[in-house]
């Protein structure tokens, strides 16, 4: 596996596959890798001839107060496991290759103006989505992929990036993977590091809620208030979690709907102890 440090190592990689008129597919990341990741790595490689990994703390999509500099690292373990999944080369740039202006920030961001990026996770992270729409949208220049492969746990993240993608004519195929979940069921997490036993048992509680409401659904019941309340009671009564939001919302717009109709986003953020953790389903899928 290639391991690139720098955006003309990889422009110069990407030139010759494309010389031989290979497809390549682009898994961004933000580096300590899971099986969450690997089951993208694994997606691009059935679908792409070569597969490029970002293994990158983009740093403008971090608020202040949030844990950039706490943000778990191991490079190293990162590659084995990307080497393992068929990856054919890992971009591992420092901060100031992929913002020059240095300082690690930028003049130049891609923001939707819309109310998609200031719904969910957008009301507590303002600046959140306008940070990863930029360093993905670096990226895609950077790679020039056909295909790029994004969870489907960060599932506004997935909505913002496809509506991007076309309103900046990007000509990328954004491709959602599933969840991956540990055996009991937490959806797989590089945060879920942050964790002491007493708080991994205590996240529990989203999944457990995801399921609740799944049933509830599967049960014929559509009014979003009721399993919202439902999943609120379920995750209220551990006491080590706090709810930031537990919300119905459209699949594409994110804007909230009050009927769980196919289609229908419902995600939730919880804060266990200090660790901010997601989770959600798509009514239908
Ligand atoms: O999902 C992530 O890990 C990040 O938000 C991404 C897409 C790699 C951008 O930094």
């Amino acid at each position: 596996m290639i391991i690139a440090n720098t955006i003309e190592e990889v422009r110069a990689q990407v030139r010759e596959w494309r010389k031989e008129g290979l497809t390549i597919g682009l898994v961004p990341t933000m580096g300590y890798l899971h099986e969450g990741h690997a089951s993208l790595v694994d997606k691009a490689v059935t679908e792409c001839d070569r597969v490029v990994a970002s293994d990158f703390v983009n740093p403008t999509q971090f608020g202040p107060g949030e844990d950039l500099e706490a943000y778990p690292r191991d490079f190293e373990r990162d590659c084995a496991l990307l080497e393992a999944h068929g990856c054919d080369m890992v971009f591992h740039p420092e901060v100031d290759e992929m913002y020059p202006q240095g300082g690690g920030t930028t003049d130049t961001f891609i923001e939707i103006l819309s109310e998609m990026p200031k719904q969910l996770c957008g009301v507590t992270r303002p600046i959140h989505f306008r940070g990863v729409c930029t360093v993905v949208g670096k990226l895609f220049n950077i790679v020039t992929p056909d295909k790029a492969f994004f969870g489907q746990k960060d599932a506004q993240q997935l909505a913002i990036i496809k509506h991007m993608v076309r309103d900046l004519n990007f000509g990328i195929e954004i491709i959602g993977c599933p969840i991956v979940r540990e055996e009991d069921g937490l959806a797989i997490s590089s945060r879920n590091t942050y964790l002491n036993p007493e708080e991994r048992k205590a996240a529990l509680t989203l999944s457990q809620s995801v399921k609740l409401a799944k049933d509830m659904v599967a049960g014929g019941e559509r009014d979003s208030k009721t399993v919202l309340e439902a999943m609120r009671a379920h995750i209220e009564a551990e006491p080590l979690a706090r709810i930031d939001y537990v919300s119905a919302v459209d699949g594409i717009t994110m804007l909230p709907v009050s009927e769980l109709s196919d289609g229908v986003l419902v995600a939730m953020a919880v804060y266990i102890g200090k660790t901010r953790l997601i989770d959600n389903f798509t009514v239908g899928e």
